[in-house]
């Protein structure tokens, strides 16, 4: 069994931590987090979304929030697009890449961008034809890979045509979500078992929720077949607000810690990572939900 040797984070906690966050986070609290991050070593931060802000009240100053951060040359700057006005947004105001998002599940779709995943895909198609125009680079999420909300169990064959869908479509990589992190070891290599036999092991990236504590395990599952990028949340921010009871992205503090003592590169200085999660817990006026910025202190 051969790991990676290394390893890249993409860190959504600017994005899928604050959009779950009952307060709404000043637009400066925002900047100053995104900015901090960039100075960690993270190389791909997605920073806002451009949905609609009656949904998604916390990130609705996504232009103010973009517009305003003091860019890190090497640092990727990503945002989510539903829909056609989502990527006109984001093309104001300079946005690297963008990420279009659906599910291997109708019933979830319907709930969190309200259409099915078939129109999810006739909403993409011209703006993946238009991002390539404009040679912005496109990512594509798989929501529910390892289990619904709604409609519960999820076949991992479900997962890998949802997934060759957007590839095909021409994301250049996918991340496979699990929404409500209901997934365990068996389930992760039976979902990633399916997807490779569609797609390049280094279009693969796993978006793990903690939900249940199997977050870690499962990236050590997912590892242990070739995977070689990793979402995370600064602080274990996050969670869905389509996805009653989804708990927090894995840390990324939790994830480097592990990571690093398997040896792995990442690029990403932990310790500066622990400072940014106990700013933001801090803004947040919550314990970090990190076990390691909890042990390390500040
Ligand atoms: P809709 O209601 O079906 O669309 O929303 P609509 O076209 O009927 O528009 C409704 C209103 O929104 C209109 O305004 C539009 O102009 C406006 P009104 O006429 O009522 O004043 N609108 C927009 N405004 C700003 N930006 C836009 C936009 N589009 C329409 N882009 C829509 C469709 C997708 C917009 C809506 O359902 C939405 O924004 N949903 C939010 C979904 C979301 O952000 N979910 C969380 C992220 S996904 C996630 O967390 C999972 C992930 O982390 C992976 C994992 O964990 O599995 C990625
Ligand atoms: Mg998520």
């Amino acid at each position: 069994m051969l790991l990676p040797e290394q390893v890249k984070i993409v860190e959504v906690g600017p994005r899928d931590g604050l959009q779950n966050e009952s307060q709404i986070l000043a637009t400066a609290d925002k900047v100053a987090l995104i900015e901090k991050l960039s100075l960690t070593g993270l190389r791909y931060i997605e920073a806002t979304s451009f949905v609609a802000k009656k949904w998604i009240p916390q990130l609705g100053d996504a232009e103010e929030v973009m517009s305003a951060i003091k860019r890190t040359s090497g640092v990727t700057y990503s945002a989510l697009v539903p829909n056609w006005a989502g990527f006109e947004r984001s093309l104001l105001v300079h946005t690297d890449e963008i990420a279009v998002f659906t599910a291997a599940s109708d019933a979830f779709t319907q709930k969190n961008i309200n259409c099915s995943i078939d129109e999810c895909f006739e909403r993409f198609a011209p703006i993946l034809t238009a991002a390539k125009e404009k040679n912005i680079r496109v990512r594509g999420y798989v929501s529910c890979a390892l289990g619904c909300p709604y409609a519960g169990e999820i076949a991992p064959l479900a997962v890998a045509r949802v997934a060759k869908r957007l590839y095909d479509m021409g994301c250049y990589e996918i991340s496979l979500g699990d929404t409500i992190g209901v997934g365990t070891v068996n389930k992760v290599n039976a979902m990633l078992h399916a997807v490779m036999q569609v797609l390049p092991t280094e279009a693969i990236a796993v978006h793990f929720h903690d939900t249940y504590g199997q977050a870690l395990i499962n990236i050590y599952a997912a590892l242990q077949l070739g995977v070689q990028v990793i979402d995370s949340a600064v602080a274990g921010l996050g969670g869905c607000p389509y996805a009653k009871g989804a708990s927090g992205n894995v840390a990324t503090e939790d994830v480097l810690y592990a990571l690093h003592g398997l040896g792995i590169e990442t690029g990403i200085d932990l310790k500066k990572i622990i400072q940014v999660a106990h700013f933001i817990s801090d803004k947040l006026g919550k314990p970090p939900q990190s076990k390691v910025t909890r042990a390390w202190g500040v």
